[in-house]
């Protein structure tokens, strides 16, 4: 308790020290961001016509009967690395089409994004994982915002339903990793916060026992994933006899004893949002627990742009925790209190404009024309290790309509 007493005045101290940084009026660092903002979108605009063009004729050569989405870049060969449509990340290119329809008002992106979006449906029936959610919400999930249609509807509650078979009411978790029929281990990660939009969407639209599965698995996590610090743990596995944790990997991560920096972003992201759909204050509590820990962490580094793990300084950077910290932080800052809010607040827009900037936002096509640049998808397998990441973009782009929904 002595540490997060510690943590919260050491953030407390550099707000006033910082008073302008401290205030929710505009900040030169604010004002810089907004006055870049119509350049930024015009830059992302022309990345994802030129992506999109490359994209498209690739859909359907992916020979295993399965359309397939664009996911990332593989530099060594210089081509765009396409993904089966039941891969995770299947919703994140569609979904920044669909913001920067939105960023834009173009029509193109929002005739690519509903193709895009249709041929995910399948995954409406897939209970193999958890990542049904991210990858049906941020699809059908924006199509049905921004066109303002129930049209969707029928698809997102299937594939609520199909994710609900996941929970386990003994231990009042959702299973993230792993078959439904394994007895021996039970695998939860905390990006399965993340799941938790569709279940709260789809418990207020006709499946009711979905809030309560999402707020199950929110507060049973909030108890078991975290150190007194606020720190994540990637991988728990929860004993199916008993319900104690029988066991902790490093997952993604660095280690067991260090936090991965984008499941800690998740955690930031999808408590802030918990609060918002359920209005129950432990959960915004807890959101700015895990915020203080990445924000006050003290390897973290001065552009607000995380290590790959808090744990490896030094190492690559993750560009994708920072815009999906960046943009959890731009809704955090509406809920937390006075003191508290500037500081998330001035935090996202400097992620922001470090994500906007030259080491990161990417020129040309030199990331395949993706946003940008120095994403880690898995370090310890071996795999994606700074490359550009679809859903470093989304979330990029999210954060940059938060933002600028600030001002109207
Ligand atoms: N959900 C897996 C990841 O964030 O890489």
């Amino acid at each position: 308790m002595g540490g997060m007493r510690n943590l919260r005045n050491t953030l407390l101290c550099l707000a006033a020290s910082a008073a302008a940084s401290a205030s929710l009026a505009s900040t030169p660092a604010e004002d810089l961001l907004r006055s870049r903002l119509p350049e930024i979108f015009a830059k992302a605009a022309a990345h994802y016509k030129a992506l999109d063009a490359a994209a498209t004729p690739l859909a359907d050569k992916g020979g295993k009967g399965m359309m397939q989405v664009p996911h990332g870049y593989d530099r060594k060969s210089g081509r765009l690395d396409m993904r089966d449509v039941n891969w995770w990340t299947t919703g994140h290119y569609p979904g920044s089409l669909w913001y920067l329809y939105e960023a834009t008002g173009d029509g193109f992106f929002r005739d690519r994004a509903m193709w895009w979006t249709n041929l995910l449906e399948p995954n409406k029936d897939d209970s193999s994982h958890h990542d049904t959610g991210f990858m049906m919400y941020c699809s059908y999930g924006n199509a049905r915002r921004i066109l303002k249609t129930d049209e969707f509807d029928g698809i997102l509650l299937a594939t609520a339903k199909s994710l609900s078979k996941r929970f386990n009411g003994k231990l009042g978790v959702i299973r993230s990793w792993g078959k439904i029929s394994d007895t021996k281990h039970f695998l939860v990660i905390p990006d399965n916060m993340m799941n938790l939009e569709l279940l709260e969407w789809a418990g207020k639209n006709g499946f009711k026992e979905a809030d309560a599965i999402a707020r199950s698995h929110a507060t049973k996590t909030m108890a078991n994933h975290f150190r007194e610090d606020g720190g994540t743990y990637h991988v728990l596995d929860y004993s199916l006899k008993d319900g104690r944790v029988q066991g902790i990997e490093r997952g993604q991560g660095a280690s067991c004893f260090t936090a991965w920096s984008r499941g800690q972003a998740w955690a930031i992201y999808g408590y802030t949002m918990m609060y918002r759909e359920t209005g129950d204050a432990a959960y915004l509590d807890f959101a700015q627990k895990v915020a203080d820990f990445a924000i006050a962490n003290e390897n973290m580094p001065a552009d607000g742009v995380p290590w790959w793990d808090f744990g490896a300084p030094g190492e690559e950077r993750d560009s994708s925790a920072a815009a999906i910290m960046a943009s959890g932080l731009l809704e955090l800052q509406k809920y937390a209190p006075k003191d508290m809010a500037g500081i998330y607040r001035a935090f996202a827009v400097k992620q922001l404009l470090s994500l906007a900037g030259p080491e990161y936002f990417s020129e040309g096509d030199e990331a395949g024309h993706w946003l940008l640049k120095h994403g880690v998808g898995h370090k310890p397998a071996g795999t994606e290790i700074d490359t550009p990441l679809d859903y470093g973009d989304y979330y990029f782009l999210e954060a940059l309509l938060r933002f600028r929904a600030l001002g109207d």
